[in-house]
């Protein structure tokens, strides 16, 4: 009796695979070695994974919460855990030589995330990144609103892309002359939670919470959703200022979207596919199928929206403090430097702010790549690209900034401490790109 029960509690907790924090129990979240299947090799893959999890176990939890997540670290050379997004304290920031000492193998760390925001976030190492990413390490990491909305299903899916050999083995040369040349390490296998071109059912009439979160290692995401229409109502985790049709929207390493669908209530019967279209060749990502059940009713309600969240107004008089040069030189670890202002981390060209002065920063790209530009712990509003005013409806932490294009951002320093600003394309950053803001108290 008391085994089956047992095997039944084992038998839903792998299917549910995810950790629910509402009650402030610490949770234990171990970095190792292991093995996943693929669908299209005979053998399995070694891979790096949380808790022998592809994606890491999806952790959630409610805003005004306190996580405390016990990091352990099981790989064999150090590693970190990263909270993309999440205004914390900078001590659990999670970058080693800059908030924290590396977690060494088989040591742990205790991370405490005091929830100011709701929205959708993720996470994932900070040390060796463009190897530990690339082998696995990522997850996701929700926060719930105060008071939830009657979703019909809220959908979570991280989308990634594997460089896998013909072997089964993930190619196993990182930072490769080839990665730093261009847009850094894409791969051969687009997945979203770990699966090659999933389907999901839902039924008519249901509305759905899609949240994408683009955990690739450079891999650029347009994903279409051809005949179904969706709203983007959360950009980079937080409300926009106004809803408006998803469309072509881009969304480079570390950028998180939420859409609004609602399904047809004719549709029971039909499939609708998820395409990426950033690349001149359009790929399937997914399917949506929709069951031939009776129609749900849909939900009706207003997303919120955020008016007043670092609204463009507040840099009107501000003048561009920092420009920060994007540029390729020779040299550095890899033969290959990416710079920011000729400069290669950690050798780098830093700021320090005071706390509560806005302030502007331009990316400036002079190099023909791409570099989606990523501040931690804060969100910041697109103002211009190009010196043209270009306000854009949301705030974000991350910006791709295109081959000789340059996006001036705002952003008002709110918490102290030192915060890692660089390419979130791990590659260049590996090689060099990045940087600081130092938020003094
Ligand atoms: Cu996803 Cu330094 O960040
Ligand atoms: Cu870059």
């Amino acid at each position: 009796m008391i085994k089956s029960r047992m095997i039944i509690m084992i038998l839903i907790w792998g299917l549910l695979g995810q950790y629910d924090a509402y009650a402030d129990q610490p949770f234990r979240l171990e970095a190792k070695e292991g093995l996943y299947q693929f669908p299209f090799f005979d053998t399995q893959t070694p891979v790096w994974s949380y808790n022998d999890q592809i994606p890491g176990p999806l952790i959630r939890s409610k805003v005004g919460t306190t996580l405390v997540i016990d990091f352990v670290n099981g790989l064999k050379e150090p590693s970190s855990v990263h909270w993309h997004g999440l205004r914390i304290e900078n001590a659990m920031d999670g970058v080693p030589g800059v908030t924290q000492d590396p977690v060494k193998p088989g040591e742990k760390f205790i991370y405490r995330l005091k929830l100011e925001d709701a929205g959708t976030f993720w996470y994932h190492p900070h040390f060796n990144s463009s190897e530990q990413l690339e082998r696995g390490l990522k997850g996701v990491l929700i926060v719930d609103e105060e008071d939830k909305l009657p979703w019909s299903r809220d959908l979570i899916w991280l989308m990634d892309d594997w460089l896998l050999q013909k072997d089964g083995n993930i190619y196993p040369q990182f930072n490769t002359g080839r990665d730093l040349m261009h847009d850094g390490r894409w791969g051969n296998v687009p997945t979203i939670n770990g699966k090659f071109q999933p389907e999901f059912s839902v039924k008519p009439g249901e509305r759905i919470r899609l949240r994408l979160i683009n955990a690739a290692n450079a891999r650029i995401f347009s994903p279409n959703i051809e005949g179904l229409s969706a709203d983007v109502i959360a950009v980079d985790g937080r409300p926009v200022t106004h809803i408006f049709p998803l469309d072509s929207f881009v969304l480079s390493p570390g950028n998180r979207i939420d859409l609004d669908i609602t399904i047809p209530k004719q549709s029971g019967g039909k499939t609708f596919t998820v395409e990426d279209r950033f690349t001149r060749r359009p790929f399937l990502l997914a399917k949506i199928n929709i069951d031939q059940s009776a129609s749900a009713k849909t939900p009706e309600f207003l997303p919120p929206t955020e008016a007043n969240f670092i609204p463009a107004a507040l840099f009107d008089n501000v003048q561009v403090e920092k420009t920060w040069d994007l540029n390729a030189i020779r040299g550095g670890k890899y033969g290959i430097g990416w710079t920011m202002n000729q400069k290669l981390w950690p050798n780098a060209d830093k700021v320090d702010y005071p706390l509560g002065v806005p302030r502007k920063i331009r990316f400036k790209n002079s190099s023909s790549r791409l570099h989606p530009m990523h501040i931690h712990g804060v969100f910041f509003r697109v103002l211009e690209r190009n010196d043209h005013k270009a306000v854009e409806p949301f705030t974000r932490d991350t910006v791709l900034v295109g081959p000789r294009e340059s996006v001036t951002i705002g952003f008002l320093p709110e918490h102290p401490g030192i915060w890692l600003t660089h390419c979130h394309i791990q590659e260049h950053a590996e090689a060099g790109m990045m940087t600081t803001i130092e938020v003094m108290n």
